[in-house]
Formats: structure tokens, sequence, C-alpha cells
């Protein structure tokens, strides 16, 4: 079969982190620092993403502000004709780190944000952030960069909906990404307390809709919904190894930045194998491309050139079995589970807001 070229590549510098979001999609199992590439390594990986044909990077972690050598990746990746994008939290963002960023070449920022109130949004990260992440949009707005932001829906803060566009709005943005939780990694952890209801979903739909109208000429917005109230599931990632690779902070090289909980495949690493040889030949980027690795219903299905069957990583956290139909799908033999969990929740939670939940948060 003929596999297209990667368009974008996550460079996950590092997990650490000072935020510790109740939703986080990393894997369970964070790198610790004396694993993380070194600078040298990103540099030559940077080197070899561009001549396999990545246009996009995105710096992420954790928090790449946390890497003293995120300029120089930056003014690589740039020199090498790629588009870089940066994504973080904006703790540990000081002006003078803008300016340096921008001298690098930084083609844009975006920044995270919990909640429309300080006091939602810090119990939310576990972290005192949101003012720092105020203090950073105004810098990166006057450094004349255009400011992305996004922003994790839940049952904490899909109630405001519109007060979260406003304040985007109001600190400048010019995207903003509204991504209703996914639930891998931690956040499949914290499900009870993160998964809203229908109707908070649907009250949220109208808001959206409201904001859009109000906001919609000064700033692009993006919906993502969340699927388990859906009856089929996302073309997860535009298909396993379809459009994008991520390279871990310990050099694995994945699919996407959640697979490596997949037990059943094993990742190459940067350190061992060229990204060309991993993209193109690994037996982990080859696992579920096609449609030969499928199983029934999706095998004969005629949704499986819209879904690829769903998400990967879903279906191994919720089966066992990452080759199984997306629990999400209403035809997936493993619908219950979907089924199952969404009921458990909305007994014990009812069909509003329950006040601020009790999370276990990352990192503590
Ligand atoms: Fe998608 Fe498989 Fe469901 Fe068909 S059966 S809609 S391919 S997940
Ligand atoms: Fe990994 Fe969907 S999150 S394939």
């Amino acid at each position: 079969m003929t596999v297209n070229l990667p368009y974008a590549m996550t460079a996950e510098l590092t997990h650490r982190c000072p935020l510790h979001c109740p939703y986080c999609s990393n894997p369970i199992e964070l790198q610790k620092r004396e694993n993380e590439l070194s600078a040298d390594t990103w540099l030559n990986v940077l080197e070899q993403a561009s001549e396999l044909g990545v246009v996009q990077v995105h710096f992420t972690g954790g928090e790449p502000l946390l890497r003293p050598d995120l300029e120089l990746l930056v003014r690589r990746a740039r020199e090498l004709g790629l588009f870089v994008n940066l994504i973080t939290s904006g703790v540990g963002m000081t002006e003078q780190r803008v300016r340096q960023l921008v001298e690098a070449g930084v083609d844009s920022i975006q920044l995270s944000v919990q909640a429309s109130s300080s006091e939602l949004a810090d119990s939310i990260a576990g972290f005192q952030a949101h003012e720092r992440k105020r203090q950073a949009a105004e810098w990166i707005r006057a450094s004349g960069l255009d400011l992305h932001m996004n922003v994790v829906l839940h049952r904490a803060n899909i109630h405001s909906v519109e007060e979260i566009i406003e304040l985007c709005a109001e600190w400048g943005a010019v995207r903003l990404e509204l991504a209703n939780a996914q639930y891998y990694g931690w956040a499949l952890r914290n499900i009870h307390q993160l998964l809203p209801s229908k109707e908070q979903i649907q009250a949220a739909e109208v808001a959206y809709a409201r904001a859009h109208e109000r906001f919609g000429h000064q700033i692009e917005l993006l919906w993502i919904l969340p699927d388990y109230y859906e009856d089929f599931p996302k073309p997860c990632m535009g298909g396993w190894g379809q459009v994008s690779l991520t390279v871990a902070p310990d050099g694995r090289v994945l699919p996407c930045t959640v697979s490596s909980d997949i037990r059943s495949l094993i990742f190459e690493n940067v350190k061992e194998r060229d990204l060309a040889w991993i993209w193109h030949d690994s037996p982990s980027f080859n696992a579920f491309r096609g449609y030969d690795w499928m199983p029934e219903p999706c095998k004969s299905c005629e949704r499986r050139e819209i879904d690829y069957g769903g998400c990967r990583c879903q279906a191994f956290q919720l089966t066992g079995d990452a080759s199984a139909a997306d629990p999400v799908c209403k035809w997936s033999p493993h619908r219950g589970v979907i089924a199952d969990k969404v009921g458990s929740i909305a007994s014990a939670n009812g069909n509003g807001d329950v006040g601020t939940p009790i999370y276990s948060y990352r990192g503590r």
C-alpha cells in the first residue's frame, strides 16, 4: 500500500510540567529528565524530519519552556523551512523568553487555559497558573505573534463555554480550540470526575453557537466533539501513521502522543533507527495502516474509509485489544463498555454540575 509522507511532527521535549491537570492525555508512565533526548539528538531529528517531508513541527511537552535549548531547536527548525508552533501552559514564560523565541523564528504560540475564572482554572490545574497565562498572552500579543489558545472541556468548566470564549477574545487570541476531554492515559483515571452529562453537552452546544455569533468574526473557533455520546468514532489522527508522528522525550517515535500505552506494540527509537525507516517500515507504524488488520465489523464496513475503525488507543485502553473496533461505535461488539461507563457516571453524578470534583491530580 502507498504510505503518505508525514505532514506534522509533534516534538515532546519533556514530560516535566508545573501543572497537574486531571485530564492530561500524556501516557501514564512519564519519562524522567535523565531520559530526555539531548539538544544534539533533537537537532538531528529535525533534519531527518525535514528530509522526510515534514512541514510543521509542534514543540510541546509537558512544558517545553523547561528546556533551555528550546530557542536553539526553534531556530534550526525554522532554518530547515519548517513551520514552528509552540504549545505551552505559559508558566515560565517571560517577556525576554517571548523575544528570544520570536528572534529564533517561532511562527505561532498556542497557550492553554483551564477556565474563565482564575479560581476555577487554578483548582483544575492544581497550580496557580491563570494570572501567569494572562500575562504570557499579553507578551505574546505585544510581540506581534498570533496567539492561539486551547481549552479542554469537562464537567467542571463546560457550563462556561461562552465565558471562556469571551476571555480568549479579550486576551487577543485569533484561534481557539475547544476540545472536549478525551479519555486516555491520566484522563481515564479521572473519567468519573470529568465526563460531562449529555444535558451539559447539549447546553454547551447552544452556548457555543451563541458565542460563535458574537465572536466568530474576530476569533477562529474549533469545537472538538466528545465522542462518548456519538454513534461513530472520530477518524483519530487522520488514520494511524497517515498524517503525523510524535517523538517522545526519550526518543521513541509514536503514531500519536498516547500510543506508548499500547503494550502490545514496540516503538522504535531515534537513537537506534532513522526516522524515515520508522515511518515507512517499522512494525508499529504499519500495524494499523490500510484495512487488512481490521476485524469485523470494521473490515466490511462502509465507514472504514471515513473513521479507519476509530481510535487505536481508545480501543486498547477500553478492551485490551488495539485492533478492536473503537467501543464508541454503535456497531462495535464493545459498545457496552462505553454505555456502562456513561450509565454509571450519570447515576453517580446526576445531570448537572456537582461542584468542584475531587480529582486524582497528575504528578502528585
Ligand atoms: Fe467505523 Fe468500524 Fe464502526 Fe464501521 S464498524 S463505523 S469502520 S468503527
Ligand atoms: Fe492514539 Fe487515537 S489517541 S490513535
